[in-house]
């Protein structure tokens, strides 16, 4: 029951996350990060650093939708790995998921983010 991380965090990549992953399983691209779904071990502490609530379960209805997605990017892509919070996105506020009924995937970019384990 790996973890995924849908549309929400999209340009807001607040990066509470990355930093209490004890498998560094979190890679990030240009406005959004995603979770390697075969990394993940399950363990859900990331999922209440989230303050847009942008990481579910591969259990839950939404969550499954991104399961692929995540594995995409994580993987095929050649998207870094993250660890470290170096703070939200300065637009986060504007980019709030609450601002999006039908979602970010508009925003959405595949440019791999810069990472910081290499
Ligand atoms: Fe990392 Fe645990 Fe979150 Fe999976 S559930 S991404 S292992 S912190
Ligand atoms: Fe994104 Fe939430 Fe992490 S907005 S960067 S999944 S804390």
């Amino acid at each position: 029951m790996p973890y995924v991380v849908t549309d929400n965090c999209i340009k807001c990549k607040h990066l509470d996350c990355v930093e209490v992953c004890p498998v560094d399983c979190f890679y990030e691209g240009e406005n959004t990060l995603v979770i390697n779904p075969d990394e993940c071990i399950d363990c859900d502490v990331c999922v209440p650093e989230c303050p847009v609530e942008a990481i579910l379960p591969d259990t839950d209805p939404i969550g499954v939708k991104w399961l692929e997605f995540n594995r995409k990017y994580s993987t095929d892509m050649n998207w870094p790995v993250i660890t470290e919070n170096s703070g939200p996105d300065p637009e986060h506020e504007k980019y709030h998921p609450v601002n999006f009924p039908d979602g970010k995937m508009h925003l959405f970019s595949e440019n791999p983010g810069k990472g910081d384990l290499n």
